[in-house]
């Protein structure tokens, strides 16, 4: 609880209770609001640690006459007597609801222009507004709430991280492209023409480095700046809990940041399970069509081939002759909504790239209702309903399409049914993706890309197909997934210069670029580093869940728009000639 030291205050407003009564006291805050109640006025007084009632009587007249004057927001030093409330004028809502302060002396430390919005919960102000005046929004006690959250976590990180010996050390901000999958902020060298430093993705490689350097255990709450589309989930500039450690394997790193995620989870007042259950990259596909599935509810995806071997659909025997899959999944509940309600659903699996979308409304009154089911056998109805576990009342939906595509397609589709359908319950369900391949396939740039980063170590059995087969290397990788949400991910590292080398020319960085780029890695590399990984959460997002908002914006105090923008300082801003000068830029 924030206390009254150092300050013209004697105690804060949210401190005072009944035990308090008889006590004079100081205090100061803002006016939460003001009601004129004839003979008397009554005040709210907010500051950090809450809202306390005062009252004004006109008997001590200097305090009413100020009382009358005061506004919204304006800044006061209050003093007077803490009593006790009047029998039936308690107020159990308010943690003070118990007393308020009888005032008799009102200083107006300073005025305040009528704010822009409620400073209280549940506004509908529009976004923009609230951060342009990101001042007073945090004066709203959930935007508060979500800040100490967050402090909270930071606090509880340190603690866990600091008692198993990792060390916090800082790493640059002006650096060298660390690559991440995003594109880099760069900021021109006025002292080297021509020459730009970029904003670090993540401080993968000077962990990495730091690991060469015998630190072996090392972590940072770290800024990280990526220039990419932003959404609600992602920030030109967030932070990370960065780990990493030497001398270890994929299960130390898992379940050391298993027991310390535990550890801050707990500290933060959540039920969070023991264990947190692991699944391959493969199966996670394959059972939700994602690789960050939430598994707050069930409907996973089945393999519908032996039901529909023999079909008479044209759609589904083209399909399986030309290799492609069929898989559907079975949406619990959702079969007697209305046919348009039903068809939107074809949308959501051609946005994701499928060509259709078969569908099986079994109404609760027994009647079918489908587009194809006319073209099935009673036994492929039968077969079918069996595999995906499908009752009255429930609707069947089924992709015909390549491996992964199917997968995505229905992954993407069961995340909205789930929500549409009301499926998803409350709590935390966390788990582990690993072993992603270590490459993917980039369509429009016909080469391959890492999955997570170029520096991440395949298995030591697939390091003979890197050049032949890189499709089907995996990876010491992992993603933990909570809710639906990638929190965290990380690698064990390459450590062998030779292998880092066959893995960037896979990615297409050839001999001389990858020295021009890597080449203080590929150093490093040769002058004695141990194994060695780690992981970085997206701490963000993990506050975000913590708190229970829709976005990271919610959770971090001056964020960007969705354009990158800072609506209350208008960064980016333009510079003038003299200062494009300096950093030898020229616009066009
Ligand atoms: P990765 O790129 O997966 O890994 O990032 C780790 C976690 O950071 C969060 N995150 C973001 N949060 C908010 N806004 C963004 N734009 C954003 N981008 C990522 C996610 C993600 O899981 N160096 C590696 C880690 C490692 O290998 O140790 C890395 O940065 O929650
Ligand atoms: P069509 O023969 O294209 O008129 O399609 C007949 C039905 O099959 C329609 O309900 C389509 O939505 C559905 N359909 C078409 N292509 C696919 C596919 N690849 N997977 C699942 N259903 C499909």
């Amino acid at each position: 609880m924030l206390d009254a030291g150092h300050s013209i205050r004697t105690r804060t407003c949210g401190s005072l209770a009944v035990d308090d009564v008889g006590s004079h006291v100081t205090l100061a805050g803002w006016v939460d609001s003001r009601r004129d109640h004839g003979g008397l006025i009554f005040v709210d007084l907010r500051d950090r640690s809450g809202i306390v009632q005062c009252t004004f009587d006109p008997a001590a007249a200097e305090a009413f006459e100020t009382a009358e004057r005061l506004r919204p927001e304006w800044v006061v030093e209050l003093r007077g007597e803490v009593c006790r409330r009047p029998d039936g004028t308690e107020n159990p809502e308010m943690a003070t609801g118990q007393v308020e302060v009888e005032i008799s002396l009102a200083n107006v430390l300073n005025t305040a222009e009528t704010p822009p919005f409620e400073v209280e919960d549940g506004i509908d102000t529009d976004e923009t507004t609230r951060m342009r005046y990101r001042y007073i929004d945090i004066r709203r006690p959930e935007m508060l709430a979500a800040l100490v959250m967050r402090d909270r976590i930071t606090q509880l990180f340190r603690r866990a991280l600091e008692n198993r010996s990792f060390l916090e050390i800082e790493t640059p901000i002006l650096t060298k492209s660390t690559p991440e999958g995003a594109r880099d902020f760069i900021v021109p060298s006025r002292m080297n023409p021509g020459r730009f430093y970029a904003l670090p993705q993540s401080p993968q490689l000077f962990k990495q480095l730091l690991m060469v350097a015998g630190v072996e255990r090392y972590y940072q709450m770290a800024r990280c700046f990526r220039d990419e589309d932003l959404r609600a989930d992602r920030q030109p500039e967030f932070t990370q809990v960065d780990i990493e450690m030497s001398f270890c394997t994929q299960e130390h790193v898992l379940s050391l940041v298993e027991e310390i995620v535990a550890e801050v989870m707990t500290g933060a007042g959540v039920e969070w399970p023991e264990r947190i259950s692991r699944v391959t990259h493969a199966e996670a596909m394959n059972r939700w069509g994602s690789d960050r599935p939430d598994v707050r509810f069930g409907m996973e995806l089945h393999c519908l081939v032996d039901v529909f071997a023999a079909s008479g659909f044209k759609v589904f025997a083209d399909a399986l002759a030309s290799g492609r899959r069929i898989k559907g999944l079975n949406a619990k509940g959702c079969g007697d909504w209305s046919r348009s309600r039903i068809d939107a659903l074809n949308q959501i699996v051609a946005d994701a790239g499928a060509e259709g979308l078969a569908w099986i409304a079994f109404a609760s009154t027994g009647e079918i209702r489908s587009p194809v089911a006319k073209f099935f056998s009673a036994e492929e109805m039968a077969g079918l309903r069996e595999k995906v576990g499908a009752e009255d009342g429930d609707l069947v939906c089924i992709v015909a399409a390549e491996h992964d595509l199917a997968n995505e397609a229905l992954g993407v589709l069961r995340t909205h049914l789930g929500q549409e359908a009301g499926l998803v319950q409350g709590g935390f369900r966390p788990m582990w993706v690993v072993d992603f391949p270590l490459f993917e396939w980039v369509e429009d740039e016909q080469g391959w890309s890492s999955s997570h980063h170029p520096f991440s170590r395949p298995f030591d059995e697939h390091v003979e197909l890197l050049e032949d087969d890189p499709g089907s290397v995996l990876s010491h990788s992992y993603d933990l997934v909570i809710n639906g949400v990638e929190v965290g991910g990380g690698t064990l590292r390459i450590h062998d210069c030779a292998v880092q080398e066959r893995v960037l020319a896979v990615l297409g960085i050839g001999g001389q670029e990858a020295r021009e780029k890597f080449g203080f890695l590929l150093d490093a590399l040769t002058y004695g580093a141990p194994p060695h990984g780690g992981i970085a959460l997206g701490f963000d997002r993990l506050v975000m869940l913590l708190v229970g908002g829709d976005s990271i914006r919610d959770v971090i105090a001056f964020p960007k728009t969705s354009s990158g923008a800072c609506p209350l300082t208008g960064a980016p801003d333009e510079v003038s000639v003299r200062q494009l000068k300096d950093v030898h830029l020229k616009l066009e």
